[in-house]
């Protein structure tokens, strides 16, 4: 018989226990469930809600529940549909009428909050600290590169010259928002909701406060059914996660690139690319390209959410089931593409010579070139001009700028000297952009030190 079986004359259809059971996938919530229940009967206990002697049978059957768990000694029950069910039937099954008041004064609706809440916290915290490993090896790859430069690029196209340091500390930033968004994610996770009972609260003197210290929350939630009905931190989760996976992502489609035989910039380690069972040449990086389509599957996670939540109305409604696989699969994929893309651009090896050859192809240094000539007095615009004809003279030739001698170049301008040379040269440029955040290799350094002090002070 179903713990809620009192009201109903004919028993559950066995299509409806397949179809609305959750225990399949929310006995990952076993946990941070009898954790809840812990405290729970720890406070009724206390507060003379039930025996004291009860609470403490309570407590000891649940601690041995929550090992054999642990030891997978427990065989879950789809007919007692949820995580939340499953314990409390194991309880009174093993410590009998004791087990039967854990329930009072809580629902699972408050229940299921807490528990979601719990494990938004800890998945936040875990998904922190893989970012702070990248970062990490970010910090590592921009230390060892501040003088390597490499073209910068807009729309795809040879820009400016910058360095592979720069260019990884563009990332670190990124990343570091990630860890912020997992901190904010977990402060709004980080509020108790039991005591919000079914909807409407309870009549019994709980003592929420007690609880919520127990159980480590910073503080309870304040309105009851926003405490049932409330999934935004779920929400808050999905979208940090889809914002790094978009990160991610982002950094997968550039090794990709970097790595095809047009651009030559990196070369992937062997672990992390595969081979073709047709063409015996192919050296792939599915690694990167896996996690750059996963990330479809965590915006997928958000937006399903997001749409299951829209029409709802308050409070609880069986449809707020459907967050937990989203919250999970989000969770399984961050975590996997983290752990293996760290892995992965730690073994890469960058083709240093060819960045350098890309940036000195690609009249990357006609800006600096136009620069040269407003140093020489000439207004910006009309430098821009000379330079712009110049280029087009250059690409018809298939030259560099800094191929042209002297004499050839003054007929452009009578402005330009031999100093050029120098001044356009791809390290003078990457040197020359000394602004806070530039690329020149004392700001580089400058920002990896900034890198290193923020992630040490990073606490969540
Ligand atoms: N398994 C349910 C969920 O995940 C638990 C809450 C059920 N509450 C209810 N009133 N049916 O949302």
């Amino acid at each position: 018989m179903k713990l809620w079986g009192g009201r109903f004359e004919k028993k559950t259809s066995g299509l409806v226990d397949d179809f609305h059971s959750s225990i399949t996938f929310d006995q990952r919530l076993a946990h941070q469930d009898i954790a809840g229940s812990i405290a729970h009967a720890t406070m009724l206990g206390e507060q003379g809600i039930i025996p004291q002697a009860d609470a403490e049978a309570i407590v000891a059957g649940l601690r041995a529940i929550d090992e054999d768990i642990s030891a997978g000694r427990v065989q879950f029950e789809l007919d007692a549909e949820d995580i939340h069910m499953n314990v409390e039937k194991l309880l009174t099954e093993r410590i009998g009428e004791a087990g039967k008041r854990l329930h009072t004064g809580r629902s699972r609706n408050d229940q299921v909050a807490l528990d979601c809440r719990m494990y938004v916290k800890e998945a936040a915290k875990e998904a922190a600290a893989l970012m702070r490993e990248l970062c990490e090896t970010l910090l590592s790859v921009a230390r060892a590169h501040t003088e390597t430069i490499m073209p910068g690029y807009t729309h795809l196209q040879r820009a400016q010259p910058i360095t592979l340091g720069h260019h990884m500390m563009a990332y670190f930033q990124m990343f570091t928002r990630d860890m912020q968004r997992m901190k904010e994610t977990c402060a709004h996770a980080d509020v108790m909701p039991l005591g919000s009972g079914a909807l409407a609260g309870t009549t019994y003197p709980l003592d929420r406060e007690r609880v919520a210290e127990l159980l480590g929350f910073s503080s309870i939630t304040l309105n009851s059914l926003d405490g049932v009905a409330d999934r935004d931190f779920v929400l808050d989760y999905l979208y940090a996660a889809s914002a790094c996976m978009m990160h991610l992502s982002r950094f997968c489609e550039e090794l990709i690139l970097w790595n095809s035989h047009e651009f030559r910039f990196v070369e992937m380690d062997d672990g992390y690319a595969t081979g073709s069972s047709i063409m015996p040449q192919k050296k792939n990086p599915d690694v990167a390209e896996l996690i750059r389509g996963k990330t479809g599957r965590v915006y997928g996670d958000l937006t399903g959410l997001l749409t299951t939540l829209k029409g709802l109305p308050l409070a609880y409604n069986k449809d707020m089931q459907e967050d937990k696989e989203a919250l999970f699969d989000a969770r399984d994929t961050l975590v996997k593409s983290l752990v293996v893309f760290n892995a992965m651009l730690a073994s890469c090896t960058f083709r240093t010579e060819n960045m350098e050859r890309g940036a000195a192809g690609g009249f990357t240094n006609a800006t600096d070139a136009a620069d040269y000539l407003v140093k020489k007095g000439m207004p910006f615009r009309d430098a821009h001009a000379v330079i712009g004809h110049l280029v087009l003279h250059c690409v018809k030739e298939n030259k560099a700028i800094l191929d042209l001698s002297l004499e050839e170049l003054k007929t452009f301008s009578p402005l330009f000297e031999q100093d050029v040379y120098e001044a356009c040269s791809m390290r003078a440029c990457v040197t020359l952009r000394d602004v806070p955040g530039g690329p020149s290799p004392r700001r580089v350094l400058e920002s990896i030190a900034a890198g290193e002090a923020w992630l040490q002070s990073f606490t969540i």
